[in-house]
């Protein structure tokens, strides 16, 4: 506030040109609302895949905080050839299990009925199926709208990440029918 203000003091003391002393009121406000811009705007997390229910799938899921939501990049290995599999952020922040069962269902903070990404009814914590290459590794990308880099009601950090054995058909209730869970990693800040 003071170095709004004091420019404003020094105009309206002086009597310069009202040009002037729009121009500096400006280039001091715009310079005071950079750091909070960037502050929020790097809120990131990760999660590190363990393999789960005897494979030896792996891998890295990063989340970045973006205007529209949440920017997820994942690289994943391990997976057989060319094959498809569900792929969801799941409620509990907990892989200990050799299923990884006690991760709990699918993030759903808003009490939605299970769907695709792109359907009006899904839970925040659904992504899109992934697909390996012919050398099982999967890279890829999304936006997820319904999520946040933090730890409020909608936030990602202290969840799971959960890849699916089986592709996930977007419709039964509540699981999309994925299979099991063959690998599973807790979300941390980064
Ligand atoms: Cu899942
Ligand atoms: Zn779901």
């Amino acid at each position: 506030m003071k170095q709004v203000l004091t420019p404003l003091a020094a105009c309206i003391a002086a009597t310069v040109a009202l040009a002037g002393c729009a121009g500096s009121g400006m280039s001091s406000s715009s310079a005071a609302s950079a750091p909070g811009t960037s502050g929020s705007g790097s809120a990131r997390a990760t999660a590190t895949l363990q393999p789960k229910s005897g494979t030896n799938t792996g891998g890295t899921v990063n989340f970045q905080q973006q205007p529209g939501g949440v920017m997820m990049t994942a690289a994943i290995s391990g997976l057989p050839p060319n094959s498809v599999h569900g792929f969801h952020v799941h409620e509990k922040g907990d892989c200990s299990a050799p299923d990884a069962m006690s991760a709990g269902g699918h993030f759903n903070p808003t009490g939605k009925p299970h769907g695709q990404m792109t359907m009006p009814d899904h839970h925040a914590g659904d992504m899109n199926n992934v697909t390996a290459d012919a050398n099982g590794n999967v890279r890829v990308s999304m936006l997820l709208p319904d999520l946040t880099v933090g730890t409020g009601a909608n936030g990602v950090i202290g969840r799971a990440v959960v890849v699916h054995k089986d592709p996930d058909d977007y419709k039964t209730q509540p699981t999309g029918n994925a299979g099991g869970r063959i690998a599973c990693g807790v979300v941390a800040a980064s």
